[in-house]
Order: structure tokens, then sequence, then C-alpha cells
């Protein structure tokens, strides 16, 4: 593998001679890799200095949905989220990392009820008493990204659906029990896919998770409906988000024909799903944006 020598810097950045930091790490990741795990390269690893520049602009992703928590109600249109969105982000140095991202028209996607992810907002959508609605905001700032999400329950919903946003709330938690260094991205998807099936529900299988940090999304991709020991090998520094979409019926979904981005459920009954990114640290994890 990497040809440094004991004595010479780190590739990691950190000036210190490679004997003193990561040898030991990079001995260990050739073992996993002997026993045939999959293990994340150098680059994936944040140093120090890139998990602050990620929490800079973490900072910002937290305030826009802050602001969204503290003014949406029914009446709102989506329109008028993706405007606040793009007028918190800038206003704080950012950018909206979903505008213009692979086409992509708008700064914030608005999922609401059977829309499982990836919703446009739009001025004929206003929102109503009852509805539910998944606000996902990412943010580039200095070349550093930060992605997560929230639902919020218009005015009155019913104990159903309240009950799925909830649960798949909880989920998050209960990802996060398995989230630290050696132990595999598989642990933490399946104890995700457990829960939710074990409180009546399914969990989104086609679209995941991701890394990022250096970019919006990076390697590895993300499942919830993992198996224990499988996936990626977590270790300090990888940083990633836990977003699973967990559905009131089937799993299955599909895509908008006419705007290529609307993921719909394939039964049209709700789907719910909140994000968080974390980091992975020396003794667990830290979150660093929801
Ligand atoms: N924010 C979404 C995620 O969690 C990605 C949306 S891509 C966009 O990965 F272009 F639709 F914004
Ligand atoms: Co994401």
């Amino acid at each position: 593998m990497s040809k440094i020598g004991r004595n010479d810097p780190c590739w990691c950045g950190s000036g210190n001679k490679y004997k003193k930091c990561h040898l030991d790490f990079d001995r260990k990741l050739s073992t996993f890799r002997g026993m045939g795990a999959e293990v994340p390269t150098h680059g994936l690893i944040k140093t120090p200095a890139q998990i602050q520049g990620i929490k800079e602009s973490a900072k910002i992703n937290i305030a826009v949905l802050d602001y969204v928590a503290a003014h949406i109600k029914a009446g709102v249109t989506t329109e008028e989220i993706d405007q606040w969105v793009y007028q918190e982000t800038v206003k704080r140095g950012g950018i909206p990392a979903p505008l213009h991202y692979e086409g992509y028209p708008k700064s914030v996607c608005t999922s609401i009820d059977n829309v499982v992810c990836h919703g446009i907002p739009s001025p004929d959508r206003v929102l109503k008493e009852g509805d539910i609605i998944n606000v996902d905001c990412s943010t580039e700032l200095n070349g550093y990204f930060s992605d997560s999400s929230r639902m919020f329950c218009i005015g009155e919903v019913s104990p159903e659906k309240k009950r799925l946003v909830e649960i798949t709330k909880q989920s998050l938690s209960v990802g996060l029990e398995h989230v630290k260094p050696w132990g595999f991205l598989g642990d933490m998807g399946s104890a995700i896919n457990e829960f939710a099936t074990a409180n009546g529900y399914s969990v989104v299988r086609d679209i995941g998770g991701h890394g990022i940090g250096l970019a919006f999304h990076e390697d590895p991709w993300v499942s919830y409906v993992s198996l224990p020991g499988t996936e990626m090998l977590m270790v300090p520094g990888l940083c990633f988000t836990i977003e699973p979409m967990i559905n009131m019926g089937t799993y299955e979904i599909y895509e908008d024909e006419d705007d290529g981005w609307t993921i719909y459920t394939e039964d049209g009954q709700p789907s719910a799903q909140w994000e968080i990114q974390v980091v992975v640290t020396e003794d667990g994890y830290e979150i660093l944006s929801y």
C-alpha cells in the first residue's frame, strides 16, 4: 500500500512523523482489508482542520433549519420555504448546495406525505393542516459541505402519521448506538431496519445516505437495510449522513417521470425522513449537522 517512510510526515497532514501518527492505524486497516472488509481510502478520512471547516458549514445549515422550524405553518407555500432557505443561507455566507446540483432547480427539497424525498418546492403547493413535510437543507461554505433534514407536522396531524414521524426520528438514535470506530456501517443500517420493521414500517432500499464533507456526495453509499458486519468499516474521521426514509406501507418507490426528481411511495402511503450528519471520533461519533 503506502510507501511512506516511518520518519516521513504522516499523510494526514498533522505534520507529525508517520510512525507517531497513522502507522498503527494503517496496519489495522490492512488487517481488516485482509479479512475482506471494505475499508475507507485515506481521502475519505477528514483531518481536524477539514472537520472544523465542515462544522462552520453545518452551523449555517442548522441555523437555516431552525429558521424554517420557527416559521413553517399552514398557508405557507413550499416555494416560500425555498426562498427562506436561499436567503438565510446566503446572508450567512453559504451557498445552498442543492441549487443547480445535477440540474436540480431549487435550494431545498420539500417532501410532503407520500413524497419520499427530493420534492421540488412550488408556488402551487400550499401547506395545509395535517401535512407532514421533510425539509432537506444542504450548505456549501468555503468548499465544505453539510446536509441535514427535519420533519414538520403542520397543525393537527393524524396519530398514524405522527407516530411515523416519531419512530423515524427515534431510528436515528437507534442507529447512532452503533456508530463507533472499527464497527461497520452495516451494524448501524441493520439496527435502523430492525427498529423500523419491529414498529410495522419498511425502510427504503434504493436510496441511501452518503459520505460528505469535501463534496456534497462522497463515498460511501450508506444503506439502512444492511447487515451487521457488512459495508464500510467506520474509522475516526469518516464523515457521513444518517438519513433513513421510512414508509408506512411498502418500501417500494418510483420517480416522477416529468420532473425527474420527485420520489413517491409506490402505494401512496406516507413516508418520513430525518437526516443528521456525523463524523466518527476516537471513541464514538460527533453530530455535525441536524
Ligand atoms: N439533500 C439530499 C441528500 O440528503 C440530496 C438532494 S440532491 C438535490 O442527499 F439535488 F435534490 F438537492
Ligand atoms: Co444527504
